[in-house]
C-alpha cells in the first residue's frame, strides 16, 4: 500500500502512475467465492442462534458511504442476519466510517467504544469497523493497538471480501484485518444490496476521486476515479424505477468527470440525457459537481428534461483565488461565478447549494471576505459549512496557519449568520407560491405532518393526508423559517 500515511505526499506522481491502469469489475469467481463464505456463516449462526441472529449497521459520512452500507446490509442478509436499529440487540455491529474531518473519526470511535461493555460482560458480539477511516494505515494500527475489542476491520477496497474476513474470524478465532487493495480500485458489480429507503434511491455511477484537493483525504481512502459501465447504470436505474422509487440521486465524488477513465466515450451530460429520457414519473438529482468540470452541455441537458431537478450542488470551498490555488481546486472566483450565471441563463429558477471551508491554512480575513462575497452573490438554498480539519497525509497538513482557532471560529459564526439571513430572505420570498413536490415521509411536526421536498431541494413541511406519502403533489407555501418552508398540499 503506498496510499496511506506519510508516503502520500507526492500526489502528482501517484496520479501519473495509476491513471494508466484500468479498474476491473469483480469476476463471477470472486463473487461466488464470497457467496460460499456467506452460506457457511449462515450455517454457523443457524446453529448458534436458530435463525434469530441480528445485525446493526451504523453509517457515517457521505451518500457514497451510505450506498456502500447498502451492500454491507445485502451481504449480512445473505449471511442470514436480520437488520436491527438497536445495537444492544445485535450479534454483529458494523461501523462504516468516514475520515473527512477529525470530528467524524472521534465520533465513530466513541460509538464503537460504547459496545466495549457488552463484550466485556461476555456477550457473543462481533464488532466490525470498515470504510474510509479504516482504510488509513495509521488508523488500522491505532485500532489494532488501542481497540482490542474490534474483531474485524477492512477498508473501502476490500469491502467485497467482508464474508471471507468474517468467516476467517469465526473459524480461526483471531482478529481479521484487511486494508489491502490497489488504489486503482475495483468496480463492485453483482453484490446483493439492500436499499435503505423506499421513495428515494442512491445510484453510484462512479467511485474514487483523482482531484487531490490539498485538504482532502478522499482520494487516499477511496482510490482512483473509476466509472461504472453505462449499461450497468441504466439497468440499475430501470430496476429502481420498477421497484417504485420516485427520486434517484446519481452519486460520485465528481460526477462531472464520469467517463474520464474511458476516454469520455460517454460523458456525464450524455449519461444524464440518456437516463432522463427513460419513461416514468420520477426526478433525478446528482452530486457532487466539481466546478472545474461543469460544462454548458450539462446545463443544456438539465434544462431539456422535466425529469431532472433544477438543482446544482456546486461546492466552491473558498472565494479567494489565492486560497483556491493552494487548495488545488482548478478554478477562480470569477470562473465560478461565470458558471453560476451560465446555469441561470439556461434555468432561471435553478437552486444552488454549496460546501465551504473556513480556516484553510494561510487564510486571513481578507480571503474570508471573498468567500462571503460569493455567498451573498449566489444566495444558496443550502450551504454546508466546515471549519478546516487537518488530515494527516494530505498536502495541506504541512501548511501553516496564520490565524488562531478563535479567529477561525469567529469567521465561521459570521458566515453562518450571513447564510441564515439569506435563507430566511429566500424562504420568505416563496410564501404564496405553489411548487411541485415529492411527499417523502412524515415531518414529525404535528401542525405540518408531511415532509416534502420541492425540485430545488428545499424541505417544505406540509399539512396534508399521509396517504400522499410516496407521491408527487403540489404544495402551497404559507410560512418560512431560515431552514425550512411550511405549507399545505393543494392537489
Ligand atoms: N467530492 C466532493 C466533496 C466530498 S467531501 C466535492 O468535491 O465537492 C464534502 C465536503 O467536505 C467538501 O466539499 C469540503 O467542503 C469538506 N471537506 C473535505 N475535507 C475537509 C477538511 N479536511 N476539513 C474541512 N472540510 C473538509
Ligand atoms: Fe475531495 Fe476534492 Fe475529490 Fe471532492 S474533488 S472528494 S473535495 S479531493
Ligand atoms: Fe467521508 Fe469517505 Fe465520504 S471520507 S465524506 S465517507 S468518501
Amino acid at each position: 500500500m503506498f496510499f496511506n500515511g506519510l508516503r502520500a505526499y507526492h500526489t502528482d506522481h501517484i496520479v501519473e502512475v495509476n491513471m494508466k491502469k484500468t479498474a476491473t469489475k469483480l469476476t463471477k469467481e470472486e463473487l461466488e467465492l464470497q457467496r460460499s463464505f456467506s452460506d457457511k456463516i449462515k450455517e454457523i449462526y443457524k446453529n448458534k442462534k436458530n435463525g434469530t441472529a441480528k445485525a446493526f449497521v451504523d453509517t457515517y459520512g457521505c451518500q457514497q458511504n451510505f450506498a456502500d452500507s447498502e451492500m454491507i446490509k445485502g451481504m449480512l442478509i445473505d449471511m442470514g442476519f436480520e437488520l436491527t436499529d438497536d445495537e444492544n440487540q445485535a450479534d454483529i455491529a458494523v461501523f462504516n466510517t468516514c475520515a473527512i474531518r477529525e470530528h467524524a473519526e472521534m465520533r465513530v470511535l466513541g460509538n464503537v467504544g460504547k459496545l466495549k461493555q457488552r463484550k466485556k460482560s461476555g456477550d457473543d458480539l462481533v464488532i466490525v469497523v470498515c470504510g474510509c477511516m479504516a482504510q488509513q494505515e495509521q488508523m488500522k494500527d491505532k485500532i489494532l493497538k488501542s481497540y482490542p475489542y474490534v474483531d474485524i476491520l477492512f477498508g473501502t477496497y476490500a469491502l467485497y471480501t467482508f464474508p471471507e474476513l468474517f468467516y476467517e474470524y469465526l473459524t480461526e478465532k483471531k482478529r481479521a484485518f484487511d486494508i489491502s487493495g490497489d488504489e486503482t480500485g475495483r468496480i463492485f458489480e453483482g453484490i446483493h444490496l439492500e436499499r435503505d429507503r423506499s421513495i428515494k434511491a442512491n445510484l453510484p455511477i462512479m467511485y474514487g476521486c483523482n482531484n487531490f484537493c490539498t485538504y482532502c483525504i478522499v482520494p487516499y481512502v477511496r482510490g482512483r476515479e473509476r466509472s461504472r459501465d453505462k449499461e450497468d447504470i441504466i439497468r440499475d436505474f430501470k430496476d429502481i424505477l420498477k421497484a417504485g422509487y420516485k427520486e434517484i440521486t446519481l452519486l460520485g465524488q465528481n460526477v462531472n468527470s464520469y467517463g474520464s477513465d474511458r476516454g469520455y466515450e460517454t460523458d456525464f451530460a450524455d449519461l444524464l440525457d440518456e437516463l432522463a429520457s427513460i419513461e416514468g414519473d420520477y426526478i433525478i438529482r446528482f452530486m457532487t459537481s466539481h466546478p472545474k468540470d461543469a460544462t454548458e452541455k450539462l446545463f443544456k441537458v438539465m434544462a431539456k428534461h422535466d425529469t431532472i431537478a433544477k438543482q446544482l450542488h456546486l461546492p466552491f470551498q473558498s472565494g479567494s483565488d489565492r486560497i483556491l490555488e493552494s487548495m488545488n481546486r482548478g478554478y477562480t472566483k470569477e470562473k465560478y461565478l461565470g458558471l453560476i450565471d451560465m446555469a441561470r441563463k439556461y434555468m432561471p429558477d435553478i437552486s444552488f447549494s454549496s460546501d465551504v471551508i473556513v480556516g484553510f491554512p494561510g487564510e486571513v480575513y481578507e480571503d474570508f471576505e471573498k468567500t462571503l462575497e460569493i455567498v451573498k452573490t449566489v444566495k444558496y438554498d443550502q450551504l454546508f459549512t466546515f471549519i478546516y480539519s487537518r488530515r494527516p497525509g494530505t498536502k495541506a497538513a504541512l501548511m501553516e496557519d496564520v490565524i488562531t482557532a478563535e479567529e477561525k471560529q469567529k469567521m465561521f459564526d459570521e458566515l453562518l449568520k450571513v447564510q441564515q439571513d439569506i435563507g430566511l430572505e429566500r424562504n420568505t420570498a416563496e410564501i404564496g407560491k405553489t411548487f411541485k413536490t415529492l411527499v417523502d415521509g412524515e415531518s414529525f411536526d404535528e401542525n405540518f405532518p408531511l415532509s416534502t421536498h420541492i425540485e430545488g431541494g428545499r424541505l417544505v413541511k406540509a399539512k396534508g393526508d399521509k396517504s400522499l406519502i410516496g407521491k408527487f403533489a403540489r404544495v402551497k407555501v404559507t410560512k418560512a423559517s431560515p431552514h425550512a418552508l411550511f405549507g399545505e398540499i393543494v392537489e
